[in-house]
């Protein structure tokens, strides 16, 4: 596929997202980590509008000087920005005048893309379209949070189609054997900055599990009284369960004696053989360490992720998001996408059911803070 197709289906894929969208759906921001989707769409195409065509499109001109303002995320290299819980405080732009400017965009990017690029262009627009899948993922999950904290739990869409229970439920623990491993992005495909130097790493032996924990196997630990036993729990994990009351999974809720969960279809009588998702890190420690075992660190995850199955939840790691041996950040603003962010947050490893097709990797390295838990993360065990 040539890179104007490749534009055209990553811009397409984002819009059929927020096809079943209501447009007050659109605007709302009900926690700091939730962005609105209508600033979701205008921000990704912000990006290609800021960093392919007014610097390589002889004569472009820019749909709207103010949009900068509005539409930056975090690059202070490009200049100031709307603080970031008040994207959802901005009845303007509107979402009509936002499709607009995809439209313009994309239109220019049509003209652009005529051409063959430079390979420093091609390299930027590619970053391009995995900044697009990455926000069609903060779009989904970012939606499902919106809806899924309405008193009406409305479903998002009739249409979707849940993830498989898990398959294939493996007894026994995967061994691995003690040595050196190489660890990080090889070859001349994509990946992101954090996914390099590749390097050797030194690991004892352990073993992994090959199935995800589910959610009948989480309910034990709740009924055993897990979330009321600060043995299991890090000092803060114990603070953030007590100052925010937590019971359950995010979207678990007791009705009448049973548990329901909020999907997008809805709320639903939770799957027992799901994988559990939307847990915190701190959960995900708590429950290994009631079992008596633990998370695997990132590195021991990726020397053996060819042994079992991985996508349908973000799994929780012990590692700390750090620059890997050699990491560089790039010169000017895209240097900003992922070095000034490996302080105080975890790595996870896999995808979840939300991830774009074809955007994950075995060396992909996600990483949020600790007690976040509106993306779909879950738990794989350790020993
Ligand atoms: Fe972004």
């Amino acid at each position: 596929m040539d890179l104007a197709d490749c534009y055209k289906k990553v811009r397409q894929r984002t819009e059929q997202i927020c096809s079943p969208l209501q447009t007050e759906d659109y605007v709302v921001q009900p926690v700091v980590d939730v962005s609105p989707p209508k600033w979701h769409i205008g921000h990704v195409t912000w990006f290609f509008e800021t960093f392919v065509l007014k610097p390589y499109f002889m004569g472009y001109q820019e749909f709207n000087a103010n949009y900068n303002y509005v539409f930056n995320s975090y690059y202070e290299t490009v200049g100031n920005r709307v603080i970031r819980t008040d994207r959802g405080n901005l009845s303007r732009p509107t979402v009509a005048d936002i499709y607009q400017y995809r439209a313009y965009v994309d239109e220019a990017m049509a003209k652009f893309l005529h051409q063959e690029p430079s390979a420093e262009v091609k390299e930027l627009l590619i970053l391009g379209f995995n900044h697009e899948e990455q926000h069609q993922e903060l779009l989904l999950t970012d939606i499902k949070y919106i809806l899924g904290h309405n008193p009406l739990f409305p479903a998002y869409d009739a249409a979707y189609v849940s993830p498989k229970a898990e398959e294939a439920i493996s007894p026994g623990f995967i061994k691995m054997d003690e040595g050196v491993y190489e660890i990080g992005h090889t070859g001349d495909s994509f990946c992101f900055d954090n996914e390099l130097n590749r390097h050797k790493v030194y690991l004892n032996t352990y073993e992994l599990s090959p199935n995800l924990v589910t959610n009948a196997q989480y309910l034990e630990f709740i009924n055993s009284g897990g979330y009321h036993d600060f043995r299991h729990w890090h000092a803060e994990g114990w603070d953030w369960v007590n100052i925010n009351k937590v019971e359950a999974p995010l979207y678990w809720h007791s009705i009448d004696g049973e548990w329901q969960n909020y999907t997008y279809h809805g709320l639903q009588p939770l799957s027992l053989k799901e994988p559990v998702c939307h847990i915190s890190y701190f959960e995900a420690y708590a429950y290994a360490s009631w079992k008596g075992l633990r998370l695997p660190t990132e590195f021991e995850w990726e020397a053996a992720a060819t042994k079992f199955s991985w996508g349908k939840s973000w799994e929780w790691t012990e590692s700390s998001y750090l620059p890997y041996p050699g990491f560089a950040k790039a010169p000017g603003a895209i240097g900003e996408y992922n070095g000034k962010f490996m302080v105080n947050q975890k790595v996870l490893r896999g995808a979840s059911e939300v991830t774009s097709p074809g955007h994950s990797r075995i060396t992909y390295r996600n990483f949020f803070q600790t007690h976040l838990r509106w993306q779909f993360t879950g738990i794989r065990l350790a020993r």
